[in-house]
């Protein structure tokens, strides 16, 4: 890891933490807890299938498992959850978690309506825990390094931005009947705006027009099924961005990011898995990133050594110069930024009932719950 790298020797009490929702990113975030987080205890795991959650405690050495998240909170020796069950329970379990007294860092995204959002965010506040959502690419290599160069004013004033997300595919999607509705903006492009808003630091985002479609699956298309988008966004600072996203790229994940501004320009996203060429008698190939696991495995990693990091800071009273050195720009997403991504997706998803432009709600009900909240 760049910047929060950290001398693991001399580590007081582990950062002790309850994973709640042991699927696909919550397995992965389990293994990196316990195997890759210097300083961290995956102390127990939460999931209705029991059975998912033993057989992951058990490779893990995990000691308490439930079918109940209540049983998680109620333990007074975690002190902080992740949060990777299904969207829709994401507010209500930041809510509990807070009101519980426990950090929470949750995937994205942290609510499905603005209005249970600033309730669970105003949880969150009245408890004084800390918060992070699941925005992983702040945390890859390049796009840091894009990130630097932005705040340093390398490449100027943002005029056009541009961030896109093609997931893995086969040119089919076998459970897109059970993909829920609007999640190519809730679940995906939400990483695309994260990662808009992060690069345009100081702007907010004022209008979206989107344009989706099911082009992997027209069969679906009647029952509402969206898998592919494209997004264009003004910002107040009158920059202009593009998101795009497609459920179904043959070569692998294809995650890239781009600022063009008044010096000049930069780009992250790894088009190939390594560095590595292969020349034969065809010409040239290599290998492309498959899994977001395999693309985003130090990303992952390192969300949670500053998200275990920030729980120790606060817990153990440390005063700043025990801490890692901050990073030469904004780094951990917070609760304004899992707003501010929600209000775009929810705006593009108007806009697409719609066929119009529509303005992002970037107005927090409570503004003191999410610091940063820009009212426009
Ligand atoms: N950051 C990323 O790149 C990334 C990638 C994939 C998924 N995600 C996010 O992670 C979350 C989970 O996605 P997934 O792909 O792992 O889904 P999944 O379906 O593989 O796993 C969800 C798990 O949550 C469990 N669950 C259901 N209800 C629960 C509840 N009330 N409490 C606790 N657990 C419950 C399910 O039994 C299942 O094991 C989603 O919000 C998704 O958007 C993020």
């Amino acid at each position: 890891m760049t910047y929060l790298k950290r001398d693991s020797a001399d580590l007081p009490l582990p950062v002790r933490i309850g994973l709640i929702g042991s699927g696909w990113m919550g397995a992965f975030h389990a293994e990196s807890i316990a195997r890759r987080v210097p300083g961290a205890e995956l102390s127990a795991i939460a999931d209705p299938n029991v059975e998912s959650a033993a057989a992951l405690a058990s490779v893990l050495g995990t000691g308490k498992v439930t079918a109940d998240a209540a049983d998680i909170l109620a333990d007074p020796e975690i002190d902080a959850v992740i949060i990777a069950s299904p969207a829709r329970f994401h507010s209500t379990l930041i809510a509990q978690a807070a009101a519980a007294g426990k950090h929470v860092f949750c995937e994205k995204p942290a609510g499905l309506g603005l209005d249970e959002l600033d309730n669970s965010l105003s949880a969150v506040e009245a408890a004084g825990v800390h918060f992070q959502i699941g925005f992983n690419r702040r945390y890859a290599e390049d796009f840091q390094a894009a990130k630097k160069d932005l705040a340093a004013g390398t490449v100027g004033t943002p005029q056009l931005l541009r961030s896109l997300t093609r997931d893995p595919g086969t040119g089919s999607i076998p459970n897109a009947a059970r993909v829920p509705a609007w999640t190519v903006f809730l679940e995906t492009l939400i990483h695309d705006f994260d990662t808009l808003n992060w690069f345009n630091e100081g702007a907010e985002p004022v209008e979206v027009y989107a344009i989706a479609d099911a082009l992997v699956e027209p069969g679906l298309r009647d029952q509402g099924f969206l898998d592919t988008a494209v997004v264009t966004i003004r910002y107040s600072n009158g920059a202009i961005a593009v998101a795009e996203a497609n459920f179904s790229a043959l070569y692998g994940y294809d995650i890239r990011g781009e600022v063009f501004g008044s010096k000049g320009m930069v780009q992250a996203g790894r088009a190939t898995e390594t560095a590595a060429r292969r020349y034969t008698a065809d010409g040239m190939s290599a290998d492309t990133p498959r899994l977001n696991v395999e693309l985003f495995r130090q990303a992952y990693t390192d969300e949670l050594v500053d998200f275990a990091d920030a729980v120790r800071a606060r817990r153990d009273g440390r005063s700043d110069d025990t801490v890692p050195a901050p990073v030469p720009f904004s780094l951990t997403p917070g609760a304004a930024d899992a707003r501010r991504a929600l209000a775009v997706a929810l705006a593009c998803i108007e806009s697409v009932k719609r066929g119009t432009p529509v303005a992002v709600n970037t107005v927090a009900v409570n503004p003191a719950a999410v610091h940063g909240t820009a009212v426009l």
